[in-house]
């Protein structure tokens, strides 16, 4: 067997975990088309392959702009439990253990949708895989950052009735123009409340952003974070504080952030010491989901074996599993790496992965 063949099987052996996935951007054309004749929605689209046709995006906002007029045909409890739902399947089905996933609740409530039917149907999906998948999860509100931070605090407010089933905040939509620090008050306030803090930051926007998101939100990981290549003393800072980076190398060609894979800064950033993981964005609009992001980018920049393992323990260093949960899962990743070590490696012990003390889930 050739080793990229090899490598591209240890991928799809390995327990993973994403941690950047909206899941609003797992809406298929197909179930988009559904859901607007069983809602009476009407969409501007004849057929599913006219949707398909339309996904050529020019850069974020024009693919938002597709995104949130896609999420109008979710209008029952049903629609969203059906959407999450789809997403662990194909997820169980990827070896995918553990998902932390967006959500905008403004979106929904801004169309007249009570925060209720959302969170019930989402988190009916995640308790039911987590019991019949054994996938885990947590869930991330995000707050839209061309809308006011008023509305963000608002919507936190309102999600407070839920606060059980929410594991922290986000900050995501169109970038430019929409710093961090236009929301320090409702970050103050999700701190204050206990919920983990991550933002986009650095997808479009300059590494000035991923400071302030550092800086004035508190947040312990970053979601893409690519520009910040711009900026050596920054990365150096990503390395020493290791922050991670939530990367979606198909959604970045997609939206224009990079021209094409082989242009992708990941491996560099990898190779400079940061903690980057892997990760599909808006999976039914941007390429692909989780392992076809993996396989692409091995490919596309000749990922090593070392280089993949690395990833995979990166993200679970990366998310908000702790404990027991934590260590199974690293215990996992070496279990399949011994299984299929390298001839010249075979007997070598597992390698006892254990979280760093400084990394993320800082309060
Ligand atoms: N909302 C959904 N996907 C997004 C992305 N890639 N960047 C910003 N906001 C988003
Ligand atoms: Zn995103």
């Amino acid at each position: 067997m050739g080793k990229s063949n090899e490598i591209d099987q240890l991928i799809a052996a390995l327990p993973k975990v994403e941690l950047h996935l909206h899941i609003e951007g797992t809406l298929e054309p197909a179930m988009m088309f559904e859901m607007a004749e069983r809602n009476g929605v009407a969409l501007r689209f004849a057929s599913i392959e006219e949707i398909e046709a339309a996904y050529q995006f020019e850069d974020l906002q024009s693919f938002l702009d597709l995104y949130y007029a896609g999420a109008a045909v979710l209008i029952h409890e049903r629609d969203f439990f059906e959407l999450t739902w789809a997403y662990l399947v194909r997820m169980a089905h990827e070896n995918v253990r553990h998902v932390e996933i967006f959500f905008d609740p403004q979106t929904h409530t801004g169309r007249g949708i009570a925060l209720e039917t959302v969170l019930e149907g989402i988190g009916g999906a995640l308790a039911q895989a987590e019991q019949t998948l054994g996938i885990s999860s947590r869930l991330i509100l995000s707050f839209l950052r061309d809308r006011s931070e008023a509305d963000a605090m608002e919507t936190l407010e309102a999600a407070l009735a839920w606060r059980e089933s929410i594991a922290g905040v986000g900050l995501d939509s169109a970038e430019v123009g929409n710093p961090p620090e236009k929301f320090i008050g409702a970050f103050r306030r999700a701190r204050e409340l206990g919920l983990q803090r991550v933002a986009h930051a650095g997808e479009e926007g300059p590494p000035e952003y991923v400071r302030q998101a550092l800086d004035l939100l508190g947040v312990c990981r970053i979601d893409h974070g690519v520009r910040c290549a711009e900026d050596p003393a920054l990365v150096e800072r990503l390395v020493r504080e290791r922050i991670p980076l939530t990367v979606c190398p198909l959604s970045n060609v997609r939206l224009r952030v990079f021209d094409s894979l082989a242009d992708h800064n990941l491996k560099t950033l990898l190779e400079r010491g940061v903690c980057v993981t892997l990760n599909s964005d808006d999976p039914a609009y941007l390429g692909g989901y989780l392992t076809e992001n993996w396989l692409a980018v091995r490919s596309a920049l000749d990922l090593s074996r070392a280089d993949v393992l690395t990833l995979a323990r990166n993200a679970v260093e990366a998310s908000f599993l702790e404990g027991d949960a934590e260590r199974a899962l690293l215990g996992e990743i070496e279990e399949v790496a011994a299984r299929r070590s390298e001839p010249d490696q075979a007997g070598a012990g597992p390698h006892t992965a254990a979280k760093n003390s400084e990394s993320g889930h800082r309060d």
